[in-house]
């Protein structure tokens, strides 16, 4: 399987040239804008030069560590803020392979692309299991693929690209199988504030020093630009230390400037923010999918996240169709093979633009 990457561009570039206005349900950049905490923490640190403008402490503010590990209750030595969810992931998996004795990764199909391919960037063989139709994860079936060679289980809930969210028992048989294979369970949950089911449950619920938890304000406020994130790190000093490590051979650090922002913005978010983009989120879904129906097309009912993943009778989500629906119906999104073999027919809508109700009414009509 390719990048996302290269993939997306291309998708990108060919809605960009398309001599017809088209609508982008192909990116994660979310549209629904920051909560105004966060451009005055941006503000405030602007103003402040000097010393404030250099290099952080590698790990990450102190401040922001400490206010992650606050709402977390986790020990403030086990956070590391990250470039993003994405690096996040990278030294969890990255970790799992240094510490644990297989050299394999259990991952899901459909998946994030940037699974696999961080698994072939860090030499290790992907192992895939299948998800149910509705994206469900059945533990017995991830207990079925994991032996000994495996070193992580890599999880995405609520996930992108089914929008799927694993409940409180799937999570802590996933630790339990992590655990009998002496393997660590990445659970990637940069949706957590996406939850319409009211499921979700964070692997930190479970008591266990075989999970990484990683996580991005990205998505949760807006801010895919700014590259924050953060991983949770079991309470083992070695891992950490290689996480610690790792991270600043890398980057040295991680943007100051950012990290300042979005702690103003933590400290200062109205809560009803995160209310309001759930509800905003949660009426895109309803109209996209209204118009799925009306459509006649099979698609994954999301419970999380803000992604759709659709198929239409005779009209397979390839690359070509892909571009036929940017050319004849203006609107444009992923072909599935982008997301594994499971899925290679179908699209993945994502839901990121205030004219979700348009491209639902244009896709109605096209099909
Ligand atoms: C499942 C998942 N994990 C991680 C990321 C990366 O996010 P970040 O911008 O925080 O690196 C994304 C971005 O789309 C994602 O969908």
């Amino acid at each position: 399987m390719e990048y996302e990457a290269p993939l997306f561009f291309h998708v990108m570039d060919y809605a960009g040239q398309a001599d017809r206005d088209v609508i982008d349900m192909v990116s994660g950049n979310p549209d629904w804008g920051s909560p105004p905490s966060l451009a005055d923490g941006l503000h405030e640190y602007a103003d402040l030069g000097g010393r404030d403008f250099q290099y952080p402490p590698s790990h990450g503010l102190r401040e922001l560590r400490e206010e992650i590990a606050t709402r977390r209750n986790v020990d403030v030595e086990r956070v590391i803020v990250t470039n993003g969810g994405g690096e996040a992931n990278y030294l969890a998996m990255a970790g799992a392979l240094e510490t644990r004795s297989g050299s394999e990764f259990v991952l899901t199909d459909p998946v994030y692309p940037y699974y696999p391919g961080k698994t072939r960037m860090l030499g290790a063989t992907p192992r895939f299991v299948a998800t149910a139709p509705d994206g469900t994860l059945d533990p017995a079936d991830v207990r079925k693929t994991a032996s000994d060679e495996t070193a992580a289980i890599v999880i995405n809930s609520p996930n992108n690209p089914t929008g799927a969210v694993y409940d409180e028992e799937t999570m802590s048989e996933l630790v339990s199988i992590a655990e009998a294979y002496d393997a660590l369970l990445i659970s990637d949950e940069v949706y957590d504030h996406f939850d319409f089911s009211g499921t979700f449950t964070s692997a930190l619920t479970v008591d266990s020093d075989s999970y990484v938890v990683t996580n991005s304000f990205s998505k949760t406020l807006a801010i895919t630009g700014f590259r924050v994130g953060y991983a949770i790190l079991p309470d083992d000093q070695d891992m950490i230390e290689r996480a610690r490590g790792r991270h600043m051979l890398v980057n040295v650090a991680g943007p100051r400037p950012s990290q300042y922002a979005v702690l103003h913005a933590l400290r200062n978010v109205d809560p009803e923010y995160h209310e309001r983009t759930r509800k905003l989120l949660y009426d895109r879904v309803r109209t996209f999918t209204d118009a799925l129906d009306a459509a006649g097309a099979q698609y994954t009912e999301p419970k999380g996240s803000f992604y759709v993943m659709a198929r239409f009778d005779g009209f397979p989500g390839t690359l070509e169709n892909v571009e036929r629906l940017i050319d004849d119906a203006g609107v444009a999104g992923m072909p599935g093979r982008g997301f594994g073999e499971s899925r290679e027919d179908w699209f993945r809508f994502a839901l990121v633009t205030p004219r979700v109700e348009e491209a639902a009414e244009r896709l109605a009509e096209y099909f």
